[in-house]
């Protein structure tokens, strides 16, 4: 077993604009409705009344964090017009997640600025960065305790969206929405990136002097791969996505991995995804594996703690999220036990919510009726509290090593004996069957999903609730004869 550090964060992530709804001094709230952002946010989910039960339903599942956004268009609506009830509101969620046991991860910036700090030109308008510090500086007010600060959420999506909130990328070029972004022919604005660098080196002196936070912000990683004979492209388009962002992270607390696939650089650079039947509602690639490249890449550029500040799926299959995210963590598993020091991991995103001008992409642990805003937790919170709970303190070795092709090495003589890979199993379709045949919902029971590559001995010792020995017995009889 590979022991996660004392006081690994196991929870899930929303945005202040996703989720709380009405934010309407908001620049995004202005853009709703036209161009790419073809759905309303609205009332959202209403999580600005509702925050209290959101957080106690991941709370009571098992998990020992939130991470949420504080929205600056609500702390000043009007240029220098400060609202102290807002940030009273802010400092609420503080104590109620805290009174819950869970760790608040708070964002001070994601994606939404104040209407007037867009009109007078955004990140570059002439005093931006002296508003910037005015915000940060009223805001460290209220952070007392706080432990985990994340500055600007996806500075590198920030100047690749720069680009097209101008509207002159019609939403065809776009697809699905802002989302897919990620796949776009755009690159990140260099000269946007390096303001928006300088305003993270601002907002981390400032809280450095007044909180007694871990700072860092978080990027958006695509965890790309080079094509043969295109390294050097691959190694551009890296810096200009990404590594511009992570090498300013250097001297940080730690940095953000924010991972949902990986996309290999040919000639011309990210090679969009292409539209296969396993493809995410967000149209990317079905690939868990890029949390693990993500992460052994911000370590090697960054060379600070990780923290998975976002990682997650779009599907309406939640038996799917569940194992997208087994997968993701086993990656994870292979990072800790290679020596990367990973703090926490927050999935994406506690609530189905407003996917930047859609409502179609489903993220959420939880789902919310958008007339009652009643919340419906689906069996992937239970399961990811679960994992928490018990793997809080330990989660499976053996993962750097899993691959499909590994079990068939082994051969081994009894399926289901000691040194038997659960993995092979679990990935062949008639196995499986036979499993969730035997054992309904094995498949996708916690330790079970977390313990492939481990031996049946091992997780026959871990799921005792799960499988009795006749059962064992029983179903290496079964799987024996069709294997
Ligand atoms: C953003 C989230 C977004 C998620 C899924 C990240 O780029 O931080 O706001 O919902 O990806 O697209």
């Amino acid at each position: 077993m590979t022991r996660v550090p004392d006081g690994f964060l196991w929870g899930a992530s929303t945005s202040a604009h996703q989720v709380e709804g009405n934010n309407t001094s908001s620049d995004i709230w202005r853009l709703e409705g036209s161009g790419i952002m073809t759905e309303y946010s609205g009332d959202a989910d209403d999580s600005y009344h509702r925050y209290p039960e959101d957080m106690r339903l991941l709370a009571d599942a098992g998990l020992n964090a939130y991470r949420f956004g504080i929205e600056w268009a609500r702390i000043e609506p009007e240029k220098g017009r400060w609202s102290n009830a807002e940030l009273a509101h802010y400092r609420r969620m503080i104590d109620t997640a805290r009174n819950l046991g869970l760790e608040p991860v708070v964002t001070l910036h994601h994606f939404t600025s104040p209407h007037w700090f867009a009109e007078a030109g955004g990140w570059t308008g002439d005093d931006a960065l002296e508003r910037w510090r005015l915000y940060i500086e009223r805001v460290s007010s209220i952070l007392d305790g706080v432990s985990w600060v994340c500055t600007i959420n996806e500075p590198n999506m920030v100047a690749l969206m720069q680009m097209f909130l101008g509207g002159d990328i019609s939403r065809d070029d776009l697809g699905q929405g802002l989302t897919l972004a990620h796949d776009g022919p755009l690159t990140p604005d260099v000269q946007l990136g390096a303001r928006l660098v300088e305003a993270h080196r601002i907002a981390v002196e400032v809280l450095r002097e007044r909180t007694s936070a871990k700072v860092g912000w978080t990027v958006a990683q695509q965890a790309f791969t080079p094509t043969p004979g295109n390294e050097e492209v691959f190694q551009k388009v890296n810096w200009a996505w990404e590594d511009q962002y992570l090498e300013a992270s250097r001297g940080d607390d730690f940095v953000g991995v924010q991972s949902y696939t990986t996309q290999p650089v040919n000639a011309q650079g990210p090679v969009p995804h292409p539209p296969h039947p396993d493809n995410t509602i967000t149209g990317w690639a079905y690939r868990p594996d890029a949390l693990g490249i993500a992460l052994r890449h911000a370590h090697e550029v960054a060379g600070v703690p990780l923290l998975v500040t976002e990682n997650g799926i779009a599907t309406g299959d939640d038996e799917r999220r569940i194992a997208y995210t087994t997968e993701a963590l086993r990656h994870l598993a292979a990072a800790v036990e290679d020596g990367i020091d990973v703090r926490g991991y927050l999935h994406w995103s506690a609530l189905d919510n407003y996917e930047w001008g859609h409502w179609g992409p489903t993220f959420g642990l939880i789902a919310v009726d958008r007339e009652t805003f009643e919340r419906r937790p689906k069996p992937s919170l239970a399961w990811l509290g679960e994992v928490a709970r018990t793997g809080a303190a330990h989660i499976p070795a053996g993962t750097a090593s899993f691959a499909p092709e590994a079990s068939a090495e082994t051969a081994p003589d009894t399926l289901f004996s000691a040194g038997s890979l659960v993995g092979a199993l679990l990935d062949d379709d008639r196995s499986r069957a036979v499993l969730d045949d035997a054992a309904p919902g094995i498949a996708a029971h916690p330790m079970i999903g977390m313990a492939r590559g481990l031996s049946l001995e091992t997780v026959a010792g871990m799921a005792a609730d799960v499988l009795s020995a006749e059962a064992l017995a029983e179903l290496d009889e079964r799987l024996r004869a069709i294997v």
